[in-house]
């Protein structure tokens, strides 16, 4: 870790938003002191109700927490219609696409292209509030205008990365019973088109009769198969439809999305998020982590698949009124300054990205970002996964020139937006670090028992205060939601939110992120449950048993290895390999796929036949093996394992 304290740019703090930590305490000590009076406070600044709420917080259910009860309001109000009068012809949204095409799209012309998709959704499809909607979607702004469309409505969206298989995509579709799934044909990715709406027939043809309807927007124009009466063109039905559909008085806590997220056993999560405390948050944090001003350009290169992009592609920005950048393509095509380029043209003021991203681009273009003008920079973010020094160091010296903020946030798809990060006017930076809990948000490292764990130790990283864009239920299942988040750790006799990750506080108060404590590993800053992965390697005939773990990885930062053992040793060949990664392939989807693969004899098993998984990650790291061995089955398997691993 660098030793290095980074205080804030004083020529940018004097302007922030939150300009020192004396304006963070004062905001947090309210928090403290008065819970319900600071969200109050910030309910009432940020949100356009439509009728008032009457109770700011409902513990009575706990930990089924309701926020902001019986208030109505509506999110695409809040992101679009509200900003009509002062911001009409102000980018919105700007678009990049692969090839470098660009379209501005101003909150007037947003406005129009979201009431036309959903008087579409409405008209042609009868989708209604609480209606389930899949989007399995390119990053295009259709997608943007789906999302939009159904908070209009107040339909459910349930957005599926276009990097998941058909059959991932079947079962997130099957578990929510959605009523239609938007798509695309394609879109392109360095410089070629590629397919989603094949993905989309395949999951139809074998299960998902919950599927009235598929919406095809047409953007690469490549051949694609059509059922007649089911699939329906976007491009040819949208001219004719209203540009005004009014939108819908949505209830606080009525859903607003589900997004379906791995765990560590089990099928994919989907965690429920609602109304208004989800905007009021994602406003709040784009607002105070990224400093936001006038004449922003916020470009976060997430994809609209995953939590980030809901929050801080599409949500955040437009609640908070600022102008965001959606890009189609990879930021190292056609070569590795292509970021850096999009930075000067578009004037990015924000950059937020993820670690794995930094590594590519540091590797690929050490010296890209010195071609560009990226003075109009003033934050950089990352999000996903740990940053590490010589990625930090890069960033802020190379991309930032050693004047721009750098905010490593901290948060889950279940927490909706940032937990715990810097605030750039405010606080000093101690790189690696996610720092300090954002005003309103109670953060403890404490054992499972609610004490304290003692500075410079590893503890578990609570929220011990509901808040309000927090995860409300796991779809269709609340007893699994209770339980994977709310039955592990207790503070004064009272369940409380266990993120899943390990933490530790240092002397000045400063909290570090040390990974997960459970079997889910962190795929380039993407959650993958080691349970899910083994399940789809289980599919193949000729394996007996399987185990995965974590391995480190220079670019994804974590990749995934697994020790198989066949049903019939001889089996064994670099064939099979391709063969079994093939079918994670078509179980799961190539962000799955296994770095390493070792056939082994046996896994090593205690005498109850738990497998000690703790040794696994050991002998791929190439680790001693420190603990104890004495309790497994068969002793000796440990070092026949190395010796394979090794050779491999
Ligand atoms: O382990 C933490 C890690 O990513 C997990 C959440 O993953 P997901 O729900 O897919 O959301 C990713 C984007 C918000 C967390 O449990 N994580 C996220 N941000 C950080 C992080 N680990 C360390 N530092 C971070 N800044």
């Amino acid at each position: 870790m660098l030793k290095e304290i980074f205080k804030p740019n004083p020529e940018f703090a004097k302007d922030a938003l939150i300009p020192s930590m004396d304006a963070y305490w004062k905001l947090q000590n309210k928090a403290i002191e008065d819970y319900d009076g600071f969200w109050k406070d910030f309910a009432d600044e940020k949100i356009e109700w439509l009728a008032p709420y009457d109770k700011v917080l409902d513990e009575s259910d706990a930990p089924f927490y309701k926020w902001f009860t019986n208030g109505k309001l509506n999110v695409s109000n809040q992101c679009i219609d509200r900003h009509l009068e002062t911001k009409a012809n102000q980018n919105a949204i700007i678009f990049e696409g692969d090839k470098g095409d660009v379209e501005h799209i101003t909150y007037a012309q947003l406005s129009q292209r979201v009431n036309k998709m959903a008087n579409l959704l409405k008209n042609e499809f009868g989708v209604k509030k609480g209606d389930r909607v899949v989007l399995y979607m390119p990053m295009i702004p259709e997608a943007a205008y789906a999302m939009l469309a159904c908070t209009r409505l107040g339909a459910i969206h349930s957005i599926v990365f276009g990097g998941f298989s058909s059959a991932a995509l079947r079962d997130r579709i099957e578990d929510a019973e959605a009523k239609i799934v938007i798509t695309a044909d394609g879109a392109f990715r360095k410089g070629k088109p590629y397919m989603l709406k094949n993905v989309v027939d395949e999951a139809l043809t074998k299960g998902a009769k919950s599927i009235e309807a598929v919406l095809v927007v047409k953007r690469n124009f490549e051949e694609i198969t059509w059922k007649e009466g089911r699939d329906h063109a976007y491009n040819d039905l949208i001219d004719a439809q209203s540009d005004v559909c009014p939108f819908e008085a949505m209830d606080s806590e009525d859903p607003l999305f589900l997004l379906y997220t791995s765990g560590s056993t089990g099928k994919p999560k989907g965690v429920l998020h609602t109304t208004a405390g989800y905007i009021l948050w994602a406003q709040m944090t784009m607002e105070w982590v990224f400093d936001l001003r006038k004449n922003d350009v916020f470009w976060c290169t997430a994809d609209v698949g995953w939590i980030t992009g809901h929050t801080y592609i599409v949500y955040g920005p437009l609640a908070a009124g600022t102008t965001t950048l959606m890009f189609e393509g990879v930021p190292t095509y056609p070569d590795a300054g292509r970021a850096w380029k999009m930075v000067q043209d578009h004037n990015i003021t924000q950059f937020y990205t993820a670690p794995t991203a930094i590594r590519l681009l540091h590797k690929t273009g050490e010296d890209e970002p010195k071609k560009y003008d990226l003075s109009k920079l003033r934050i950089l973010g990352t999000v996903g996964e740990p940053i590490d020094p010589h990625a930090w160091k890069w960033y802020y010296e190379t991309v930032g020139n050693s004047k721009c903020a750098i905010v490593d946030t901290y948060w889950q798809t279940e927490t909706g937006g940032h937990m715990i990060s810097p605030l750039p006017g405010a606080t000093a930076i101690k790189p690696g670090c996610a720092t300090f809990a954002l005003p309103g948000i109670i953060a403890e490292v404490i054992e499972e028992d609610g004490t304290p764990t003692p500075v410079g130790e590893k503890g578990l990283m609570c929220i011990t205060r509901p808040w309000p864009s927090m995860i409300r239920n796991i779809w269709g299942d609340p007893e699994r939601f209770k339980k994977a988040y709310f039955g592990d750790c207790k503070k004064e006799g009272k369940a409380v939110y266990f993120t899943g990750d390990g933490a530790m506080i240092d002397e000045d108060g400063y909290l570090t992120i040390t990974g997960r404590t459970d079997d889910v590993i962190n795929v380039s800053g993407h959650r993958m449950g080691t349970a899910e992965v083994e399940a789809a390697i289980d599919e193949h005939n000729a394996v007996a048993t399987v185990a995965v773990v974590g391995v480190p990885h220079e670019i994804k930062g974590e990749g995934i290895f697994a020790y198989i053992v066949l049903k019939n040793p001889e089996d064994a060949s670099e064939e099979l390999k391709v063969a079994i990664n093939k079918v994670i392939k078509a179980e799961i989807g190539a962000i799955a796929l296994c770095d390493g693969i070792a056939f082994v004899p046996d896994l090593p098993k205690t005498r109850s036949g738990k497998i000690m998984r703790r040794i696994l990650r050991s002998i791929v790291k190439g680790e001693e093996i420190t603990q104890d061995t004495s309790t497994l089955e068969d002793p000796s398997i440990v070092a026949i394992i190395e010796g394979i691993v090794k050779e491999s």
